[in-house]
């Protein structure tokens, strides 16, 4: 039997966290609309709402923070920073911003304004898949999204190592057809909205190629980049004695420009980037719009503390150990869930499980949140806290008010970096296990306020008979 092998890291501080009674989170969630969007986080026991910003920095992260430079502009922790993201990624310029979405609001409308000056009459950006921020921002600079996810992505019991992947067809066909109207492409690794699935470096090549040799801005969405590097020296025979920083700059050479919210692999609670390989003026043209939104140049929206923390979290991303760690514990969560018959997106991904509400509920129809039904019951039965991907987040199309179809109706269970145990992955799983088998009884739910967009925030619910 091959020997465990467990964190590369000792608890140095701990942080109490405290189960309140049933009936006090039943009150909760009451007070809460039926939304754990709403809960006060004090009344959550576990929480595995997302892992953006909620994982442990390291002691050498805190110590950074007292290294910090604070001043306005210039600072030290920028150039170390810059320097950082050079040797990291191979990329000469550098914006930090306060989080992943800042570097899509400074980024996007400036792209979308160069293609329409070349004569996109209906700007588009094509993905693997958006998340679901970065599509909003696309739509508020006036363009629209398309996705192009390898259609085994889709069907949650179909293992594949790369569900990440683009359908390569419609994307070559897209071009082909659509060509002046396409201001970049996104690639999203790894790829969160079908469930921080891979993409493998082929795909990556390909895709990027079909996108330079029609002359289109090739952008990766870099959140959970070293997680994709990871699963790549897994499963690629190819990159099995390559490092995971070779694998790092491999990709993102693919690539010209990168935005990144640092919350997930750059392992920080704030920030993000927006870099540039080689293209000075747009990287000047992109920088001047910092100014006004995120703030000077050098500074984007952060304190110089956490530009230092960050500059020190990202190398700490690329540890194998660390990696090994963290996606052996989605694993492990996975695999008990598996054992015990519960439908999951498979394999698992890289910072969660996504488990498969419409299978737990074929009954429950989409406009009646399958997965959101989940979640209040988790929450209920232990105290954990989980999040929808599914009809909830889709919303409505703005201009027919139908409700958009959602190609899934999952619970994402999304683990924090360095943050819990395995018994506490224990008992998310025991309590999953539970509350799945008495499915039965569970009630669907109905709007009771519905916000016009970004429903899934601050919408509140009643229950319904089934
Ligand atoms: N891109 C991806 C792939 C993301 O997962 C996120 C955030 C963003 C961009 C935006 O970054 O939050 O720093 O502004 N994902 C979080 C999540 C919120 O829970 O998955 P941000």
């Amino acid at each position: 039997m091959s020997k465990s092998i467990p964190e590369p890291w000792r608890i140095k501080m701990v942080e109490p966290i405290k189960m309140i009674t049933r009936a006090e989170r039943q009150s909760a969630l009451i007070t809460a609309g039926l939304n754990p969007f709403l809960l006060r986080a004090e009344d959550v026991f576990i929480d595995l709402l997302t892992d953006s910003g909620t994982g442990a920095m390291s002691d050498r992260q805190w110590a950074g923070i007292f290294l910090g430079d604070e001043s306005y502009a210039g600072s030290k922790s920028y150039y170390k920073l810059s320097k950082t993201v050079e040797e990291v990624f191979g990329y000469q310029y550098t914006i930090p911003v306060h989080q992943g979405r800042g570097a899509e609001q400074i980024l996007f409308p400036h792209l979308v304004e160069l293609a329409k000056k070349s004569g996109a009459s209906e700007p588009i950006f094509i993905s693997n898949h958006h998340f679901d921020t970065t599509k909003a921002h696309v739509e508020m600079a006036g363009a629209k999204v398309k996705n192009f996810i390898c259609p085994s992505a889709l069907q949650t019991d179909i293992y594949n190592d790369w569900k990440g992947n683009f359908d390569l067809n419609s994307l070559g066909y897209e071009i082909k057809n659509n060509r002046k109207n396409i201001v970049a492409i996104v690639i999203t690794i790894t790829c969160n909205s079908v469930g921080g699935q891979p993409l493998s470096m082929d795909n990556i090549c390909s895709a990027a190629e079909m996108a330079k040799g029609a002359g289109i801005p090739v952008i990766i969405d870099a959140a959970r980049f070293a997680e994709n590097a990871y699963f790549i020296k897994q499963r690629d025979k190819n990159f099995s004695d390559k490092t995971i920083s070779q694998i790092v700059k491999e990709i993102f050479s693919k690539a010209d420009i990168f935005t990144m919210s640092a919350k997930k692999d750059g392992m920080v609670n704030i920030g993000g980037l927006c870099c540039f390989r080689n293209d000075e003026s747009l990287f000047r043209e992109v920088q001047i719009r910092c100014v006004p939104m995120e703030g000077f140049i050098t500074y984007g929206g952060l304190a110089g503390r956490d530009i230092e923390a960050m500059a020190i979290g990202l190398q700490e991303a690329l540890s194998e150990d660390h990696l090994r760690s963290r996606i052996s514990q989605v694993e492990y969560l996975g695999s008990k869930l598996l054992k015990a018959g519960i439908p999951i997106q498979t394999p698992v991904g890289g910072h969660a499980v996504f488990v498969d509400a419409r299978k737990i509920f074929p009954d429950i129809k989409p406009e009646n949140f399958p997965a959101q039904v989940l979640c209040n019951a988790l929450y209920l039965e232990s105290g954990v806290r989980a999040t929808e991907i599914g009809s909830l987040m889709m919303g409505r199309d703005p201009i027919s008010g139908q409700q958009e179809p959602s190609l899934f109706e999952l619970m994402r269970l999304t683990i924090p970096r360095r943050t819990y145990t395995n018994s506490h992955i224990d008992y998310v799983a025991d309590s999953l296990i539970e509350v799945v088998k008495n499915a039965d009884i569970l009630k669907p739910l109905d709007f009771k306020y519905e916000p016009k967009i970004l429903r899934q925030f601050t919408a509140h619910f009643r229950e319904i008979d089934r």
